[in-house]
């Protein structure tokens, strides 16, 4: 069996490191997961009126969720905490009141910045809410990258082999935690 995992990458930039972290992460993952992006940039801004009538890109982000077994968070830090446009994303998957996409779902959040905290504090900030969200979040291994050009020159490409390593471990464990929780609260294989 394959599992699916729908991945959020929480910048818009054209440019987004964290994109190519993403990349890097799925050349490194095991062989049994599938990876399928979930887009947020076209999500209107989340307001409680939309709760009666979601429009097309909130129903297909909650669709895609449902698709998948779990979820990777990879995400830049802003201002100390995550960018608004994946925290809009997280807002209108857990809405309505009742059906919240998260509910259970496998879930690991890793980032990349240029800085040296490497997105510890966005991380601390997105586990609040998906802990909120009830999401089964792998809590350890934890992995704060500080990306460089050298490192991460593209294309999915790691450089360096403590690095390339480390993500390796980090997908395996990522594949075992959600074996584990799928053990426990199984979830429709479509
Ligand atoms: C940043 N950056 C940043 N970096 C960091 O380590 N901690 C922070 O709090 C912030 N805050 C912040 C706010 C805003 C609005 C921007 C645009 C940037 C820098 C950030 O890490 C850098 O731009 C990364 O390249 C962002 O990741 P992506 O978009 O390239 O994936």
């Amino acid at each position: 069996t394959a599992y699916k995992v729908g991945y959020f990458v929480g910048s818009l930039s054209s440019t987004s490191v964290n994109r190519e972290l993403a990349r890097a992460l799925i050349a490194l993952a095991p062989d049994d997961l599938e990876f399928v992006e979930i887009p947020i940039g076209d999500l209107p801004l989340y307001s409680p009126d939309y709760d009666t009538h979601y429009p097309p890109e909130a129903n297909e982000l909650k669709e895609a969720i449902h698709r998948a077994q779990a979820v990777l968070f990879v995400t830049p830090e802003y201002n100390r905490s995550i960018p608004g446009a994946l925290k809009n994303a997280i807002d209108w998957a857990s809405r309505p009141w009742g059906q919240n996409a998260f509910d259970h779902i496998p879930a690991a959040v890793i980032g990349a910045s240029i800085g040296q905290i490497g997105t510890a504090l966005a991380q601390q900030s997105l586990r609040a809410v998906l802990t909120f969200c009830n999401a089964r979040q792998m809590t350890s291994p934890e992995a704060y990258i500080q990306y460089t050009p050298e490192i991460f020159p593209g294309d999915g490409v790691v450089t360096d082999e403590a690095t390339k390593t480390f993500l390796a471990t980090f997908m395996a464990e990522f594949r075992d935690h959600i074996v584990r929780v799928l053990t426990v609260l199984p979830r429709r294989a479509d």
